[in-house]
């Protein structure tokens, strides 16, 4: 596998600075859910580095749990927007104060999807937290109640987020040299 420096394009949002928001958010998530039972749902696999960051800066007790989804087939979530769940949670959420961990929200299809399947699950409360938003792209409403960082419309990897599956281990966001990013549509 390429170096990932065959890739970058530039450097968006430095180390320095994920840590530095991911540190006001927790305290502001933190503040929130003060004496609430606060469980953080994690969808698979680029919130992952997003997840641990923002355990470790919370101030209060709070669980975890993980579940992923896929679209329904290619360009599906361009229609339909619908989501089937590849792996699903360990627990009931039922009465949680559910609070949910995304890399990024991009068109909306997908966490709008996860909201539906989870309220159904009759949650307490359920709030979604994303640590990047490409606002300009999306093409459904969906509430955001922490968000990290607005981003352009390009696309980026690196802290989670994959370029075919790789260099999810960055410790920065960085953009794609256009001429190496293939649009999957
Ligand atoms: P949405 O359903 O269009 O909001 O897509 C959200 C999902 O698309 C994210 O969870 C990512 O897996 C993926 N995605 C969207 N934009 C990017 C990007 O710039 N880099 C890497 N993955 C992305
Ligand atoms: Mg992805």
């Amino acid at each position: 596998m390429q170096d990932y420096r065959e890739f970058l394009d530039e450097i968006l949002i430095s180390e320095d600075k994920l840590q530095a928001r991911i540190r006001e958010l927790a305290q502001e998530i933190s503040h929130d859910y003060e004496g609430k039972d606060l469980l953080l749902i994690c969808i698979l696999r680029g919130g992952v580095m997003f997840l641990t960051d923002l355990m470790r800066a919370l101030k209060i007790p709070h669980s975890i749990d993980f579940m992923a989804v896929s679209s329904y087939g290619a360009g599906a979530r361009h229609s339909s927007g619908q989501v089937r769940i590849t792996l699903d949670l360990t627990a009931s959420i039922e009465e949680r104060d559910v609070l949910l961990v995304e890399d990024i929200i991009d068109s909306g299809y997908t966490i709008a999807s996860v909201l539906e399947l989870l309220n159904a699950r009759r949650p307490k409360s359920l709030k979604v937290c994303t640590l990047l938003d490409k606002a300009e792209r999306r093409e459904t409403d969906v509430p955001i109640h922490y968000c990290g960082f607005v981003i352009p419309n390009k696309f980026v990897f690196g802290y989670g987020l994959d370029l075919d599956e790789y260099y999810r281990n960055l410790p920065f966001i960085g953009v794609v040299r256009p001429d190496k990013y293939l649009a999957p549509d």
